[in-house]
């Protein structure tokens, strides 16, 4: 099957060197040169576990291509184009932007000769394959566009692995026709996945409704967490208690420093967004946000509590990345914490990650330092805090920390959530 992938990031990407493997013809395009011209010398752009060898396995085979711009070629024959271009949060409103997917349907819509399914995978709200659909008909009426939703479920960092063993596909089309291709584009994986066929609509709101339940129950338990510690609890024998109740579910359970991502934060504010359009109230959300935000302050509070009585502590900061197995810094907590701590104390920060140092670099500049290793940002330092889950960062030699830190103490955000910042 010819298919044809806009937006090469952290979805798009995956999924096409990923469709490639399963012997599909697959081009991919982005708008950025420097983007396509990675790509094309065989380097990937982006972390991710396992990317690199799809992607040279997709170009050896011929299957995978890469091009700068949606020219008539990249489109003609494409049985399916797939969107998958970013749709970040409108800092002043919280809704979605949609003006990259926008830009990319006009495109399209100006080169598609024959017919052909767009598939949209970027997260958009409810209602948006409706007015895409008359877009498309209004800029170019001889096109016939099949509009779809075909939402992205994948985890960054296991993107690679959720691609191939999806917990479930999401096609939001009424046309039985599409169904079949959708089915067939699929159809190599093994085993084969479960195929969720609903209206176009229903698609659209079943991703912003899984993304702010998940991150509602990480608000669930961090909000538990802080009761554990006061009462005196253990908020792991909690969370497992918890999640041994089938209809509770053990996953996304751990308690930590609030959750981040390109998706969470902004999928749960354009929901609340979206939901207030339409004069619902979606209360459990908007506390969710609201709470998710407060807790890096808390959190970066706890921190510096934990070292008043250092006139100019030094923290050393295990972890930048939103979560470990990926370098993606967009809505880190650590970054979050980090820059709260450096505007209200006279703390340095000397920070080790082993993916995102470029990343957090970007965001926080040379307003804290950058260790080359873990044992290098803990030299001197007067308390460690860990805030990514780095496998590297589980139980640290303690032994080898007390001989190289300044005063000896830990707070682990992470593994053992504990919150007190305990001298060892
Ligand atoms: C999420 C969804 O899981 C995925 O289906 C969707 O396509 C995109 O958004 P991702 O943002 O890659 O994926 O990360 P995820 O693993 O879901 O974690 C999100 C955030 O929640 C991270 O900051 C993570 O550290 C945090 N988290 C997750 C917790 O704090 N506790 C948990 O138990 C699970």
């Amino acid at each position: 099957m010819k298919i044809t992938i806009i937006g090469t990031g952290y979805v798009g990407l995956p999924t096409g060197a990923g469709l490639a493997s399963l012997g599909h013809d697959v081009t991919c395009v982005d708008c950025v040169k420097d983007t396509i011209e990675t790509l094309k010398a065989g380097k990937v752009t982006l972390y991710e576990k396992g990317l690199e060898e799809l992607l040279t396995s997709g170009m050896t085979s011929g299957h995978l291509h890469f091009t700068c711009s949606i020219e008539k070629e990249v489109v003609r024959g494409a049985q399916v184009i797939i969107i998958a271009v970013g749709t970040p949060e409108n800092l002043r409103t919280g809704e979605a932007d949609l003006s990259y997917l926008f830009a990319a349907v006009e495109q399209v819509a100006k080169k598609l000769e024959g017919p052909a399914v767009v598939a949209i995978k970027s997260t958009v709200p409810v209602g948006t394959g409706d007015e895409v659909e008359r877009f498309i008909r209004k800029t170019n009426p001889r096109v016939q566009a099949e509009i779809i939703s075909l939402p992205e479920f994948l985890r960054e960092g296991y993107a690679v692995h959720d691609f191939f063993h999806p917990k479930r596909i999401v096609v939001g089309t009424q046309s039985e026709k599409v169904r079949s291709l959708i089915r067939e584009m699929y159809a190599p994986l093994s085993p084969a996945p479960k195929m969720l066929f609903v209206s176009r609509r229903s698609s659209e709101l079943i991703k912003y409704a899984s993304n702010a339940f998940l991150a509602m129950k990480i608000h669930y338990i961090n909000e538990m967490a802080d009761l554990c510690e006061a009462a005196g609890a253990n908020i792991h024998e909690v969370s497992r208690g918890m999640g041994a109740d089938t209809r509770i579910g053990s996953a996304f359970l751990q308690p930590g420093p609030g959750y981040g991502g390109s998706c969470f934060p902004k999928d749960t504010k354009a929901l609340l967004h979206m939901a207030r359009k339409h004069g619902i109230n979606l209360s459990l959300v908007r506390s969710t946000i609201l709470g998710n935000e407060e807790r890096r302050k808390l959190m970066a509070i706890k921190i510096l509590k934990s070292v008043e009585d250092i006139q100019r502590p030094r923290i050393a900061i295990w972890g930048l990345a939103f979560k470990e197995g990926t370098d993606d810094c967009r809505e880190s907590p650590a970054i979050g914490i980090i820059q709260y701590i450096i505007t209200h104390s006279a703390a340095t920060v000397v920070a080790y990650d082993p993916k995102a140092m470029q990343n957090a670099h970007k965001l926080l500049g040379d307003s804290i330092k950058y260790a080359s290793n873990k044992e290098a940002a803990a030299q001197g330092a007067d308390m460690l805090v860990i805030l990514t889950g780095w496998d590297d960062f589980i139980s640290p030699d303690l032994k080898k920390l007390k001989m190289i830190m300044n005063t000896s103490r830990i707070m682990d955000l992470r593994f053992t959530m504990s919150l007190t910042g305990s001298s060892f």
